[in-house]
């Protein structure tokens, strides 16, 4: 078989990281081989997110590049996927003349099937059918290798939520469970090859296999934490109206579940709130993180924010600082308020001026950067299991002037916390080191976004999975 490449460019979030493997998968079979060069290309694919106005324009504009490979290279087939394919269809043939396929979120499965036509046909192809139940990857279907530590892993699709200010049920379809026996054939398979980690994906893993009569998402978590090898477990999207004490129990009971909640609370105004279809109270929020605290005190709590929100005024927005203080999050990721297509609230009134958002954002920001860096000052002097990943950027870029940069690692806590560490008084104990060992590091350094520490050597960190702290003197 001759050797084609395909340049694959995904944009988004941690399901659109899973998807774009699945397409990697698909077209190995097809003989084309990832690269990251985009001039030597084949096949260029660009796999889409269009959750804010930004994230859209950072598609066409990747596109816009291509303009000057296909002159240079005719042969060239280039692909859209992902949501904004789902979104705009045959529409994006008009801005990007030179397109030769807009595939949606439903048509992966498909993906080989299209590109053979267009290399046999050299035509055009739109495909973006969504079926009232998607398709899977069946147990059988082929695993892309697992070569590394950690993986997404998505459990179900689609959304049936309809926040109002939200493009995904539109452009992902209605929610739908994955088969449990699936997934943990997928994920037993990954483990076998060496997956220490795996991240759980869906848009609300509370409601999973609910609709489906499948298994409760509890039991999916009791299942994969029976998995041999696998060492740790993440998921990630909770929404909080369906958070519910089952999961509390699991979190603070299963061992392999890590000391992490991704819960996204959007605003801190009921009257924002209900306009956002949230379908839950600041109070309710509130009393279940309280519950979540009480079963497990250690336990990383991040969550989102928009501000700027149609019709957010001044006292709404101090609501949400307010509620930003009482919880004191781990970690936020807040975005001004953008209009999507199809979304409601792209018709609500008393839209929130930029510059107003601008700023909002500037003092939410600000204030939970207080509390990111407490809550790592507080880390200092603690000894936690860390998974390690692999080598730090700082080392792989090769600019820290210390001797000791060959053996710079990083890795997370179970808290999901960034550490870099290295062994100062023997660095060969490091050099040893694989990726998916789980060690023991001493914190020595809180900075805003990471933390740095030491290794420790003849501490049982496999023992403590989830990494009740201990002190080394
Ligand atoms: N504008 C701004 N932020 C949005 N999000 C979703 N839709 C929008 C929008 N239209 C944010 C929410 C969500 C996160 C993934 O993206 O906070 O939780
Ligand atoms: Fe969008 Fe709301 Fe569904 Fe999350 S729960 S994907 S914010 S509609």
């Amino acid at each position: 078989m001759v050797n084609k490449y395909l340049y694959l460019n995904t944009i988004g979030c941690q399901m659109n990281v899973y998807d774009s493997e699945q397409i990697a998968m698909r077209l190995a079979a097809l003989g084309y081989q990832q690269t990251s060069l985009l001039e030597k290309a084949d096949l260029v694919i660009v796999n889409t997110c269009t959750i804010r106005a930004k994230a859209e324009q950072k598609a066409f504009s990747f596109l816009g590049r291509l303009a000057r490979l296909k002159k240079k290279k005719p042969g060239l087939i280039t692909g859209v996927g992902g949501c904004v394919a789902q979104q705009e269809g045959e529409r994006i043939f008009k801005r990007i003349p030179y397109l030769d396929l807009v595939f949606g979120t439903q048509a992966i499965d498909r993906l080989p099937h299209l590109i053979q036509k267009i290399e046999k046909k050299r035509c055009r192809i739109v495909d973006i059918e969504q079926a009232d139940k998607p398709r899977f990857p069946e147990a059988n279907d082929r695993i892309a290798p697992a070569s590394q530590v950690s993986r997404f892993v998505t459990i179900m699709r689609g959304c049936d939520n309809f926040c109002s200010y939200c493009v995904v049920p539109h452009v992902r379809g209605r929610e739908t469970s994955r088969h449990p026996d699936v997934i943990i054939s997928e994920i037993r398979e990954l483990a076998r090859s060496g997956l220490k980690e795996v991240t759980l994906l869906g848009q609300n893993v509370n409601s999973y296999g609910k609709k489906e009569g499948l298994c409760s998402f509890t039991e999916l978590l009791s299942r994969v934490s029976q998995i041999e090898g696998l060492m740790r477990i993440r998921f990630t999207t909770s929404h909080p109206k369906d958070f519910d004490e089952d999961l509390i129990y699991a979190l603070g009971t299963n061992e392999k579940l890590c000391d992490h909640i991704h819960l996204p609370v959007q605003s801190g105004s009921n009257r924002v709130l209900k306009r956002m279809n949230r379908k839950y109270t600041k109070e309710l929020y509130l009393d279940k993180v309280a519950k979540l605290r009480d079963t497990c005190p250690d336990i990383a709590i991040t969550s989102d924010i928009i501000v700027g929100f149609p019709g957010e005024s001044e006292a709404d927005f101090d609501e949400t600082l307010d509620l930003i203080r009482t919880i004191e999050f781990d970690g936020l990721f807040a975005f001004k308020y953008s209009d999507r297509p199809n979304a409601p609230a792209a018709k609500f009134e008393e839209k929130v001026p930029d510059q107003h958002m601008k700023k909002r954002l500037q003092v939410l920001l600000d204030l939970q950067d207080t509390f990111t860096e407490k809550k790592n000052q507080a880390l200092v002097g603690a000894c936690l299991p860390i998974l390690a990943e692999g080598f730090s950027k700082r080392q792989s870029s090769g600019n820290l002037n210390h001797p000791l940069q060959a053996v710079q690692w990083t890795g997370r806590t179970s808290t999901n916390k960034i550490v870099n560490f290295y062994h100062d008084d023997n660095p060969e104990s490091c050099d040893d080191l694989s990726p998916g060992e789980l060690v023991d590091v001493k914190i020595e350094k809180a900075y805003s976004h990471s933390l740095w520490g030491k290794l420790v050597e003849g501490t049982a960190a496999a023992e403590r999975l989830k990494g009740d702290r201990s002190y080394a003197a």
